[in-house]
């Protein structure tokens, strides 16, 4: 491919604001990629004279980088607005009666691609996904991914106390992932996590074999929960009564690591904060997944003050939305709270740059530095009469706050992958 440019009012937040890192943005700017990969983001008065011969083209609309989702499952897709449970009864009775249905590779087929052209649709090009215990449940989601290009981290779930109908066992589960890692390494932009469910539908076999898993293979991620809700609390409390907490559980079987992402975290206290930050391991939180089960709030300043790198996840199907810009904007709500006020420029740094750290990819995507991957999204900030009102003339922190607030999948105006048109809204 060669060179392209794309003149926009441009925007991205590669580092944490919240620490001294800059905004970039450039209200008349130029991105030019090359192969996939971003050659030059800046002015365009600065950069047009050095690409005089690059065909540009002019998008109307702010460009950012394409949005990171740190934890989602793509085998809920059909169950998100379940009614009337929290986490363990909304498991049971909606969750795993859908999940056991991908023992059938045509169905996982069928929602595997439906879910990713609506993370596409929402702007998303990069996620980390829970698939089911089935390993064909992975290469479904795995050969849909690579058809689109697309940055997608996932792994075949262990979970060898799961309900009859959505078990595997010690030895399976782990020669199952072992095939996956070997059919899959180093295909397309794919990666793998070794996903045990949670504490309590794995024995502790299971939960070591993962910890020799993890360690076997130093590129891949371990992905779980943590922490999410009372009931689960107190049960993984009754069950391993030596550890101090529910950190401490995974961290016995070595599952606590730069390269772990747990999801949810909300009751935990500060010293289990604090080894998450010692042993450099990351957070996806899940807004509208935590109001929707009843979950309890996160409280992201706290886990920020301890120094815990944090992502975004929309947790569909527990989670109601796949937009991340509807989930930052339940993130800021949660935040008032707590007593705190989510500011709309780290907002976009953590559904971007800060979701790429806690994937270990942020030397390649989230932020559009050149030599990074060219996932980006055009996004409109007057996608609605509301919108376009409130916008209006207003400064960029607004427009931003505006997106955060109001905005959802109407405001995603197109998403390219790898500097490649793969979603464009019909006007
Ligand atoms: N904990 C264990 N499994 C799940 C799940 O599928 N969704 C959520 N939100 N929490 C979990
Ligand atoms: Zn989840």
């Amino acid at each position: 491919m060669s060179l392209h440019g794309f003149r926009a009012e441009l925007l991205s937040v590669p580092e944490d604001p919240a620490q001294g890192g800059g905004v970039r943005h450039h209200p008349d700017g130029l991105l030019v990629v090359e192969d996939g990969l971003v050659v030059a983001f800046g002015d365009h008065a600065d950069l047009a004279p050095r690409f005089a011969d690059v065909a540009v083209e002019r998008i109307d609309g702010l460009i950012v980088p394409g949005f990171v989702d740190c934890h989602v499952h793509y085998p809920q897709t059909d169950r998100i607005a379940a009614h009337g449970a929290q986490l363990l009864e909304w498991l049971e009775r909606h969750i795993f009666p859908a999940e056991a249905a991908f023992a059938d590779r045509t169905h996982a087929d069928g929602v595997a691609a439906f879910f990713l052209d609506e993370l596409l649709r929402n702007g998303t090009t990069s996620a980390l996904v829970f698939a089911t215990v089935h390993a064909q449940s992975v290469d479904a989601l795995f050969e849909a991914a690579l058809a689109r290009n697309m940055r997608i981290v996932s792994g075949k779930v262990l979970m060898d106390l799961g309900p009859d109908t959505l078990r595997d066992d010690v030895a399976s589960g782990r020669a199952d992932t072992e095939a996956l890692i070997a059919r899959w390494r180093g295909r397309g932009r794919l990666g793998y996590a070794v996903t045990p469910r949670f504490a309590l539908t794995s024995s502790d076999a299971q939960l070591a074999g993962a910890g020799d898993l993890v360690a076997a293979h130093p590129d891949i991620l371990m992905h779980t929960h943590l922490a999410e809700n009372m009931g689960e609390v107190a049960a993984v409390a009754a069950r391993f009564t030596s550890a101090r907490d529910y950190l401490d559980v995974y961290d016995r079987f070595g599952l606590v690591g730069p390269r772990s992402v747990f999801a949810h975290c909300i009751h935990m206290d500060d010293p289990a904060m604090a080894r998450m930050a010692g042993a450099g391991a990351g957070i996806a939180f899940c807004p509208t997944s935590n109001f929707f089960l009843g979950s309890g709030l996160f409280d992201l300043a706290r886990a920020h003050a301890c120094g815990v790198k944090t992502g975004i996840g929309t947790d569909v199907g527990a989670g109601t939305s796949f937009s991340l810009l509807s989930t930052l904007g339940e993130a800021y709500k949660v935040s008032q709270l707590c007593g705190d006020r989510l500011d709309p420029f780290h907002a976009l740094y953590l559904a971007t740059a800060g979701g790429a750290q806690v994937l270990g990819l942020g030397d390649r995507i989230g932020g559009l530095q050149p030599g990074q991957e060219a996932d980006f999204i055009v996004l409109d900030t007057s996608a609605t009469p509301l919108m376009a009102r409130r916008t209006a003339g207003a400064s960029l922190h607004d427009r931003l706050f505006a997106l955060q607030v109001l905005g959802d999948d109407r405001a995603v105006a197109r998403t390219y992958v790898a500097g490649v048109l793969a979603w464009a809204r019909r006007t």
